[in-house]
């Protein structure tokens, strides 16, 4: 598909190897005056690999941050079957991403506003990208943690959050047929960790949860004893141990962690309670 955006990004022929350097090296060309991240569009084939890292699929709802031509939201409508908002703060970057949603035919299922991704309500998103300068990514990260649900995917071409383990990381060649040129892609994928931290009980069992990010430790006393835990995991709302023999997974809802207890003897329910 050919986007053709009425605004045509930076000529690919001035960018460095590695799309990062070529939106730094556009900033420093922007100069100090426009702390703006510049609009360096990203190719189309690594377009479609942010989408699939973040197992886009028909009810998502995805959110670009700093939509450029649109190209991102567009082709989560047209190869995902999802719907999506686009955030750009250049208007006629706006308007051009409209012009494309229409020609691409899913400007039912898609819409670009002209706003600052700062000031952007995020919580309806359950996909967001995101191609900006490292600052504005810092600055967006407890928006993204605080708004978003968990589960949320977010997946960053080119810079990753600071402190902030990805959930997996991805590099790729970049073949640019049009002037011959290569480039290698970064991208990154975050899913947003449930709140787990703190203390949990049920029958019998004293949970201690420690999370850093969606990186958790668990200590779990079990009528009285304390368990050696291993395979401690969290996947957005989705928990997982095991504690001495038993193997547990359920999920984080709020104030109680619900899910079956596997044993040698048989599997039951379980409910844990916020202490
Ligand atoms: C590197 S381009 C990425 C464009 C598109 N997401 C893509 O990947 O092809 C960054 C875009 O963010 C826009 N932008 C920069 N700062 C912004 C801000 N604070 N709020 C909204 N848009 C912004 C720029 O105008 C530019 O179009």
């Amino acid at each position: 598909m050919d986007l053709n955006p009425a605004v045509k990004p930076e000529s690919p022929s001035r960018w460095p190897a590695a799309l990062g350097l070529a939106l730094l090296a556009s900033a420093a060309i922007a100069q100090d005056t426009d702390q703006r991240a510049p609009y360096v569009a990203t190719p189309q084939e690594v377009v479609e690999r942010m989408l699939a890292l973040a197992g886009t699929r028909g009810e998502d709802f995805v959110i670009d941050l700093g939509s450029g031509d649109g190209r991102i939201v567009i082709a989560a409508a047209e190869k995902f079957g999802a719907r999506g908002l686009g955030v750009e703060i250049e208007p006629e970057l706006v308007a051009a991403s409209r012009e494309n949603a229409r020609r691409a035919g899913v400007g039912g299922r898609v819409r670009f506003e002209q706003r600052d991704v700062l000031e952007t309500d995020l919580s309806q998103a359950t996909v967001v990208t995101i191609y900006l300068l490292p600052w504005l990514v810092d600055r967006l990260q407890p928006k993204l943690l605080h708004e978003l649900a968990p589960g949320a995917r977010i997946v960053a071409h080119a810079f990753p959050m600071k402190g902030w383990k990805p959930d997996r990381v991805e590099r790729l060649r970049v073949a640019r047929p049009r002037d011959r040129q290569t480039g290698e892609s970064e991208l990154y994928l975050w899913i947003v960790p449930a709140p787990a931290r703190g203390t949990w009980r049920a029958e019998g069992w004293d949970l201690r949860v420690h999370q850093n990010y969606q990186e958790i430790e668990i200590e779990a006393i079990i009528d009285g004893r304390p368990q050696v835990v291993n395979q401690a995991r969290l996947a957005g709302s989705e928990i997982s141990f095991s504690a001495g023999e038993a193997f547990f997974r359920g999920r984080v809802e709020g104030r109680t962690i619900a899910g079956t207890l596997t044993r040698p003897s048989g599997t039951a329910t379980i409910t844990f309670a916020r202490n």
